[in-house]
């Protein structure tokens, strides 16, 4: 009997028990099921969806200049294994920028290299929590993260969070009621600047009770700052990181919101001994030398500067006109936040919204935002939407902030 037949008629020569079983392992971990939902394909489409930058000005050309650069300059270099810490061109580009915007004292030591943000996020939660731990996260908080921390057999505690950002007495709350049974989190999950999905920046004040409250209970502020650069009006304050001396937080950024998500670029900045264990976990060859050092390339040379100073006109003009026309169109069915930057906005729905029906409604209007269920760890959001305006032309904002009106005014109990 050939394998194919076998398979057929289910009798291999081999018992199918281990694959099942660890299939069935991985379901209890919970990775089934946890995928973000994502919009009905329909043509014509108005999609608010996710959050990467508007296509069409990716710096191809300058990043194709970078690579060409970068291979005339040491080839060989460029192209065999990596180191497990990443090319130190990079980090100390990073350690430079970090320090001029705010006076981090980082070298490029303090720098870990990573395959985007996301794998930061993987590599912080393997590194410094068990199974069984408990970690503190917002509410509501990027889903990727949720997914990753409950992958990995973590529990959730959610904090609340109000315009200022993270609120500071639910924390404290949250921390004591958790000491009292003997549960000390070990991590405090964070977007502290242009937060996902509500775009909100926690204020300095917040951000200094944040530093002391986790300083004494033991807590390690894990920060991501996925999309600190784009910000369009205010001044950055100072990161966890910087905050706490370089001590009580790990800071993680990327490339992705303000050059590029397909590069898959993240870095985590922390304490040496600490990076230093991150170091230890990378088994893989370490990342590409060659597309680390274009974008390195890309950075020093000052192409990345000229790069945001031609996006943020064109991202703030985006939200703008995002909340000129809801502010026109939707006035009474929701509130939203007002972003000083970043892709998003976070829509509260007017109680007489069925939420349900909102989603049928914005289905036949043809038009996509991601609901809130999604952003939360433990419940709660059904009366909330994300809307991204990071892609969409102002013209399809425009007409899509209509479609939404009109879903709005069906979607009423
Ligand atoms: C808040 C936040 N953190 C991390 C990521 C992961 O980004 P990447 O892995 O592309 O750096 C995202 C992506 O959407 C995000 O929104």
């Amino acid at each position: 009997m050939t394998l194919e037949a076998e398979r057929a008629t289910g009798g291999g020569r081999l018992s199918q028990t281990p694959a099942t079983e660890l299939l069935s392992a991985w379901a209890r971990r919970g990775h089934a099921n946890q995928g973000e939902s994502g919009p009905p394909a329909a043509s014509g489409l108005i999609e608010f969806g996710g959050g990467i930058p508007d296509p069409e000005t990716l710096p191809k050309d300058a990043l194709l200049a970078a690579a060409a650069r970068v291979l005339a300059q040491d080839a060989p270099g460029a192209l065999r294994y990596g180191g497990a810490q990443g090319e130190e061109l990079m980090r100390r580009w990073l350690a430079a920028r970090l320090n001029t915007q705010e006076d981090a004292g980082a070298g490029p030591e303090n720098f870990f290299l990573t395959s985007g943000s996301g794998q930061a996020i993987q590599m912080v939660i393997a590194a410094f929590s068990d199974p069984g731990d408990v970690a503190l996260v917002e509410r509501p908080s990027y889903p990727g993260s949720l997914r990753t921390f409950r992958a990995y057999g973590v529990e959730l505690a959610g904090v609340d969070m109000d315009e200022e950002g993270v609120v500071i007495d639910a924390l404290e709350r949250t921390l004591t009621t958790l000491a009292a049974a003997g549960r000390t989190p070990r991590l405090f999950y964070t977007m502290p600047t242009l937060h996902n999905p509500t775009g909100i920046t926690t204020t300095i004040p917040r951000r200094e009770a944040v530093v002391e409250l986790c300083d004494r209970f033991g807590v390690l502020i894990m920060e991501d700052d996925a999309y600190g650069e784009i910000r369009c009006e205010g001044r950055r304050p100072p990161s966890y990181y910087r905050l706490s001396g370089g001590q009580g937080a790990l800071r993680i950024s990327t490339v992705s919101k303000m050059l590029a998500t397909g590069l898959r670029v993240g870095w985590v900045t922390g304490r040496k001994d600490l990076v230093d264990s991150l170091t230890r976990l990378r088994f893989d060859g370490g990342l590409s030398p060659f597309l680390i050092r274009t974008v390195a390339e890309f950075c020093s040379s000052g192409d990345q500067d000229a790069h945001l100073e031609h996006m943020i006109p064109l991202y703030r003009e985006k939200r703008d006109r995002t909340l000129a026309a809801l502010a026109e169109r939707c006035a009474g069915q929701a509130t939203w936040t007002h972003p000083e930057g970043g892709f998003f906005l976070w829509m509260t729905l007017d109680p007489a919204i069925n939420p349900a029906k909102l989603r049928e409604s914005m289905q036949s209007e043809n038009v996509f935002a991601r609901t809130g269920m999604q952003f939360f760890p433990d419940g709660g959001g059904e009366h909330n939407l994300r809307l991204c305006f990071s892609t969409l032309s102002v013209a399809d904002i425009e007409e899509g902030v209509r479609r939404l009106g009109r879903a709005l005014d069906q979607a009423r109990f």
